[in-house]
């Protein structure tokens, strides 16, 4: 609990990158961690990672996000309360980035299109 507190208390938006890639174990850990939550909460978030097309629009840039070649999709079936499933297994998911080192930015706005992850047709991006 108090590990959790401290992680939130230390996670802040960051929109410039390193041009650095998520080194194979983080992408690891991460990734079975999103599976977790996606059992969880009956979600399908997806994590791109190596895709800088998806921030590199117009509206990202404005956003003045730089470097950001890895992202995590937030989508789900559509239901009543999938904002509210996305906003708290999501967090739980940018948390565990921050322990793993990875700094993160919740974006509804500013960023383009991406044919990286998959959105079937019953399921909605959020
Ligand atoms: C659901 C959601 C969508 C957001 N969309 C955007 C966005 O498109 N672009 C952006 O720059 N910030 C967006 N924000 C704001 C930032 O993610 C962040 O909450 C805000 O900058 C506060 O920064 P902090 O995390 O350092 O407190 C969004 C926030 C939320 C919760």
């Amino acid at each position: 609990m108090e590990e959790i507190v401290e992680l939130m208390k230390s996670r802040h938006s960051v929109r410039q990158y390193h041009d650095k890639k998520i080194s194979e174990d983080v992408r690891e850990t991460l990734n079975m961690y999103a599976a977790e939550l996606n059992e969880k909460g009956g979600l399908h978030m997806q994590i791109i990672y190596d895709e800088p097309e998806c921030f590199n629009s117009r509206m990202a840039h404005y956003g003045k996000f730089e470097n950001c070649n890895n992202y995590i999709a937030m989508v789900g079936k559509k239901a009543y309360d999938l904002d509210e499933r996305c906003d708290f297994y999501g967090e739980l998911l940018v948390l565990k980035a921050q322990e793993l080192g990875l700094n993160t930015c919740w974006t509804a706005l500013t960023h383009g299109k991406s044919k990286a992850f998959q959105v079937k047709s019953n399921l909605q991006l959020m």
